[in-house]
């Protein structure tokens, strides 16, 4: 089969299509002819070399193959594969499975996938696997967000940011959303009330409190986040610096003593909340907003639009 081989760090010049041998599924695991992988800001902090990767792969990236939201038809299935049959059309993640969505095949674990309603297109699907779910489990599962409540989330201009204002919209929340000032339109689109540009705002700075923060990029202290929500707000951290993840993890232990909430984000790849999310897509309830689509001989330009932040919305791969 062909695949985009991640040969080194540093950038998509370091993808190289190459022959590999398909895939065998393990016994908990499907073997999936790729439709489409959507490219997400995790690959592009893999090929670069980000620090936290560097501390699994010191020297090499530690996947081969990158690509971990896909969708696409079941070719075979493990011995112990009961719920997902052989010719069904499932979209899911292959983070816990070694990823290797940039080729034609590739094997994950059967939980990480649910089954893709024909209505909903094979490129909307690779969409909701991360980005989709991080939004998603961020307003619902760890935001707690309530119909009135004034929410915050810092680069909502994102992959997942997208995901989560359309949410917090749908759950009846007002909505103020951070980003570059150039992804306004975009933002506005998706249902944001409010809008700051965070080169030129500090949102903690804001003469308002927040009943959730969430935010995708955190590197501020944990004394500013609680400054700027309210007495018993709850800020979700879904991504950030390493300083502050460490500092959001100190923080989220001492939970029962206080009554502003810190929560680190810890998305799963639930199935239930796979089919609530692809049933809101159907029902136009919440959109998917795919900037470009490349071919698969294209691989390399989509993983380096997505590292040069040129994107306003997903970015996916056609695979076949
Ligand atoms: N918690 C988990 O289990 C989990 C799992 C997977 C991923 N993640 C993390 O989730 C986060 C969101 O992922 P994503 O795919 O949505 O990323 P993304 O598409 O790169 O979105 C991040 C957004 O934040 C903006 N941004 C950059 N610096 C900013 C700042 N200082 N203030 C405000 N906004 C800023 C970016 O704009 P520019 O274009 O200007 O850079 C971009 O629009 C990432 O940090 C990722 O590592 C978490």
């Amino acid at each position: 089969m062909r695949a985009f081989v991640c040969t080194g760090y540093g950038g998509s010049q370091q993808l190289k299509l190459q022959e590999l041998e398909k895939p065998t599924p393990k016994s908990d695991e499907i073997l999936v002819r790729v439709k489409a992988v959507s490219v997400n800001s995790w690959d592009w902090d893999i090929i670069k070399g980000a620090p936290i990767i560097r501390m699994v792969g010191p020297f090499r990236p530690p996947y081969k193959v990158l690509g971990a939201d896909i969708s696409g038809v079941v070719e075979a299935v493990g011995a112990n594969v009961h719920d997902i049959g052989v010719g069904e059309e499932v979209f899911g993640d292959l983070s816990d499975s070694r990823w290797g969505g940039m080729a034609e095949y590739a094997t994950g674990k059967a939980e990480h996938f649910t089954i893709k309603p024909k209505k909903l297109s094979f490129e909307d699907a690779c969409c909701l696997p991360q980005a989709g779910l991080l939004g998603f489990q961020g307003i619902r599962t760890f935001g707690e967000v309530k119909k009135g409540d004034k929410i915050l989330i810092n680069g909502a201009g994102g992959g997942a940011g997208m995901f989560a204002i359309q949410t917090a919209k749908l759950d009846g929340a007002e909505v103020w959303a951070v980003d570059r000032a150039d992804k306004f339109d975009a933002m506005r689109k998706f249902g944001a009330d409010h809008m700051f540009d965070y080169k030129a705002t500090n949102y903690t700075k804001l003469d308002q409190q927040f009943d959730v923060i969430i935010d995708a990029v955190a590197h501020r202290s944990i004394k500013s986040y609680r400054r700027a929500l309210a007495v018993d707000g709850r800020f979700v951290m879904m991504g950030g610096k390493l300083p502050t993840i460490l500092g959001t993890f100190l923080a989220s232990r001492k939970n029962d003593s206080n009554t502003q909430k810190i929560k680190i984000l810890m998305w799963s790849v639930d199935k239930d909340d796979l089919d609530s999310l692809a049933k809101l897509v159907i029902e136009d309830k919440i959109k998917v907003h795919i900037h470009k689509i490349f071919d698969f001989e294209h691989t390399p330009e989509a993983v380096q639009m997505v590292g040069d932040q040129d994107a306003l919305g997903k970015v996916i791969i056609r695979v076949s």
